[in-house]
């Protein structure tokens, strides 16, 4: 199931995620991906704030990952500086994909052989206009459906 929705600000892709975030449920894998300011971290930021997260969200391009606390636990990683698959397993990305917190990762589809877990793929590409995003769901998973289908009720 392959829903775009499009956003014409930051704050509507924030506003999105925020949405998708209250939707959420436990050991949900959201795999992100889009160019260089494609919006990635702003629909992270909205996501966190949909799941109760206070502390600010800062992008995680440094430190590879950020966890905070929320109604769940939010595991935000930005895979940008990574180079290949064993770099994942060495920051034990294995046991936060498979615990009960939520997990998103930016730069997805550097590896994309990697993530086969089941997920919702979520792709951001500019649109017509400085400010215009697409932003493409993807949902395998029957949980996943759901959520997009509640998601497509909301917005
Ligand atoms: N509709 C929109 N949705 C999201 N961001 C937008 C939108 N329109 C303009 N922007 C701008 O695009 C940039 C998105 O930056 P952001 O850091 O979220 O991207 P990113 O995909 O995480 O980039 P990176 O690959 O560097 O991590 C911001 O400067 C934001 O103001
Ligand atoms: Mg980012």
């Amino acid at each position: 199931m392959d829903t775009v929705i499009t956003t014409n600000s930051e704050q509507e892709t924030e506003t999105l995620g925020q949405t998708v975030g209250e939707l959420l449920f436990p050991g949900a894998v959201l795999l992100l991906d889009g160019n260089l300011g494609a919006g990635k971290t702003a629909f992270a930021r909205g996501v966190a704030r949909g799941l109760g997260v206070t502390k600010p969200v800062q992008s995680p391009t440094f430190t590879i990952l950020y966890a905070h606390s929320g109604r769940l636990a939010f595991y935000h990683f930005d895979l940008y500086r990574l180079e290949d698959e064993q770099e994942l397993l060495d920051i034990g990305i294995d046991e936060y994909l498979d615990d009960e917190g939520v997990s998103l990762v930016e730069w997805a589809g550097k590896f994309p052989t990697f993530f086969t877990m089941p997920s919702m793929y979520i792709t951001i590409v500019r649109g017509q206009g400085e400010d215009v995003r697409e932003i493409k769901f993807s949902a395998g998973e029957e949980r996943y459906r759901q959520l997009l289908t509640e998601l497509l009720a909301r917005s």
